[in-house]
């Protein structure tokens, strides 16, 4: 499983990439938005050129023409943008039209397998479906994650699941045990992933052990 920064944060997604482990962002208007009122197009640009790979931008427009002519602004930004459509009817048909020009969506605000269906077959490239946001209103989000990941495969759809509305730690561990092909992640949980008591009173003391005798040992 892949992991993906979920956020507009250019400061929070250096770290991120220095550890090694990104390979994506994806952000949403109200990511964008906290990042108060730098410019769209310059917030993803920024993050395009800190991380190699996909960058998620959103269409904050409704109606298919209005839709269509932002996504391929959107896109034309910078060659790694994949663009964000919601899953509506409006969506799909965006995404049909965006497909077959090649360029690349995400269809987002997943919360349900037929949504997740319609997506590949519309051509979508990833699709996100929102486990944090179900798990809110009391259903299990990971199981959505898990019934479209064997749908994919079972008809072997080339539509990457995107795991996303990414809480803490343990959702993070379930969509790789359910075979998620991205994680995309908040920055707190990728910080909470690496901590652990026992790493750190480990690393302490091994390192006030070797004080006593580093005199005798020159690295
Ligand atoms: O990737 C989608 C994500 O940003 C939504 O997360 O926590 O607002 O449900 P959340």
């Amino acid at each position: 499983m892949r992991i993906f920064l979920d956020t507009a944060n250019t400061d929070e997604l250096r770290q991120g990439v220095k550890w090694g482990v990104v390979s994506g962002v994806t952000t949403n208007p109200t990511l964008i938005a906290q990042e108060g009122n730098k410019e769209y197009q310059s917030v993803v640009q920024d993050i395009c050129a800190i991380v190699n790979g996909p960058v998620s931008a959103e269409v904050v427009v409704e109606g298919v023409e209005a839709m269509l002519e932002q996504a391929r602004t959107l896109a034309s930004w910078h060659h790694n943008v994949v663009v964000k459509i919601p899953a509506t009817p409006e969506g799909l048909e965006v995404t049909s039209i965006l497909a077959k020009e090649g360029i690349k969506v995400n269809l987002t605000l997943c919360f349900s397998p037929n949504q997740a269906l319609l997506a590949a077959l519309a051509g979508a490239t990833y699709v996100s479906p929102f486990v944090g946001r179900l798990d809110d209103i009391g259903q299990d989000g990971m199981l959505l994650v898990k019934s479209i990941i064997e749908m994919f495969k079972y008809y072997s759809y080339s539509t990457k699941v995107i795991a996303a509305s990414i809480r803490h730690p343990m959702h993070c561990l379930a969509a790789s045990q359910v075979g998620a092909d991205i994680a995309t992640i908040p920055f707190k949980v990728l910080k909470q992933m690496i901590k652990h008591p026992l790493t750190e009173d480990g690393n302490a003391r091994f390192l006030s052990d070797w004080q006593r005798v580093s005199g005798k040992n020159n690295l």
